[in-house]
């Protein structure tokens, strides 16, 4: 005989793991933002001080940014309405594809709908059974993603450890084919990638070099063209990521590297194949930011200048920074709780800095994450370094 009807729903589980990260402090409300990306904005009815968004350039608002999406629009609607390889290409698309490699100095480059895409997309088309990933332990999630999913062996050394990586080529001599992959620069340190070491390890034990300039496209290198130009290390790196999300103001993710690579992701990288392309308005105002990179070459010079400044003050009052070389800084406080409840009271007095625990970074080094922008001014700077110190000494995070 039936037992009945089963009355508590399958999902129930769900239910019980939210009430869980409600219990351990990491419950995450989804701020609500009340107008424009600035530097000063408006969350959840609040004004702060915003040192959250990756907008490191200020395109976002950019007029030339917004005058080439209004056109495009005007032009060609809204929407591409179809996959890059049956009816998705438009002119924009292969226009910003020309953009990009000729930035990137590479003969192609292949946009796709996100810089998760791109990393996850490429690393599965490229590797498979058989081959081997060899990956730094803070690469970003999409590559880890993207190595799961090409069903190749994955091995991760250490944070940026050099010997560890020539240990493991030494041991895997016989596989026919690697990939060696690290970020540039590193989205929760904001620390670089050891590139020069590494890629000499790719180049003297024959392994595709791959390099995700997420966050250092826009912000190292001549024009913002990233940590490979930024090193000096052109023609060395086989595979450039980088997105157009972040300093390029808008969304998307690019490949650039040989005429052979792009056409070949063009045939198998399965966000390529099987996902919508640009709405024709995104790729409009991302030709138009490789524009404003070539021409307003101040933005970046503003970029670093705040950087200076604001890791300067932090560094004056005490706070422990990490490895920081970027515009991204950690200030660390240990305990997931704790960073969640330091940026919860940091909101409630004028910055937005978010709490960034486990499982995105290791357990015992939980931080509020910063990141400064060419669009800041001194005043808003000063007041985000005096609410961090102010609330940090109150939450005895610093030295009283
Ligand atoms: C290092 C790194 N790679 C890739 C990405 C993904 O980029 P996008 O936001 O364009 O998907 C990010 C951003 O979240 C990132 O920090």
């Amino acid at each position: 005989m039936s037992a009945g009807p089963v009355t508590e729903s399958p999902l129930q589980y769900l239910e019980e793991a939210l009430i869980q990260l409600k219990r351990d402090g990491l419950y995450r409300h989804l701020r609500r933002l009340e107008g424009e990306q600035l530097p000063r904005a408006r969350f959840d009815g609040r004004e702060v001080v915003n040192l959250s968004s990756n907008n490191y350039l200020g395109l976002t608002t950019h007029p030339k940014m917004r005058e080439a999406a209004l056109d495009a629009v005007r032009k060609l609607g809204v929407g591409s309405g179809s996959v890059r390889t049956i009816a998705g290409t438009m002119d924009l698309h292969m226009e910003l594809e020309r953009r990009i490699a000729a930035f990137k100095k590479t003969e192609a480059s292949v946009v796709f709908q996100s810089g998760f895409a791109a990393n996850a997309g490429t690393v599965s088309a490229l590797l498979g059974k058989g081959d081997l990933i060899l990956s730094d332990e803070l690469n970003h999630a999409s590559i880890i993603d993207g190595a799961r999913l090409s069903r190749a062996d994955i091995r991760v050394f250490p944070h940026r450890d050099v010997q560890a990586l020539e240990r493991l080529l030494e041991e895997t001599k016989d596989v026919k084919r690697r990939l060696v992959i690290t970020d540039g620069v590193f989205s929760m340190d904001g620390d670089l990638g050891a590139l020069p070491a590494l890629c000499g390890l790719a180049e003297e034990f024959g392994c595709i070099m791959m390099v995700d300039d997420a966050h250092a496209s826009g912000v190292f290198g001549r024009n913002g063209r990233g940590t490979i130009d930024h090193f000096g290390m052109h023609g060395r790196v086989d595979i450039q990521v980088g997105t157009l999300s972040k300093a390029v103001g808008a969304l998307g993710g690019y490949v650039a590297g040989s005429r052979a690579l792009i056409e070949f992701l063009y045939h198998r990288a399965r966000p390529f194949l099987f996902s919508t392309s640009h709405p024709p308005s995104v790729a409009a105002s991302c030709i138009a930011a490789f524009e404003i990179l070539e021409q307003e070459p101040e933005r970046i010079e503003a970029l670093w200048d705040n950087t200076r400044y604001f890791k300067k003050g932090l560094a004056e009052s005490g706070f422990d920074t990490g490895q920081s070389e970027t515009p991204i800084t950690p200030v660390m406080v240990g305990e997931a709780k704790t960073a969640h409840a330091y940026s919860q009271a940091l909101f409630e007095n004028g910055l937005l800095a978010t709490g960034i625990g486990f499982p995105t970074v290791p357990e015992g080094k939980a931080r509020v994450r910063t990141i400064v922008t060419a669009t800041h001014t001194r005043e808003m700077l000063d007041l985000g370094l005096e609410i961090l110190t102010r609330v940090g000494r109150g939450m005895g995070i610093l030295g009283k």
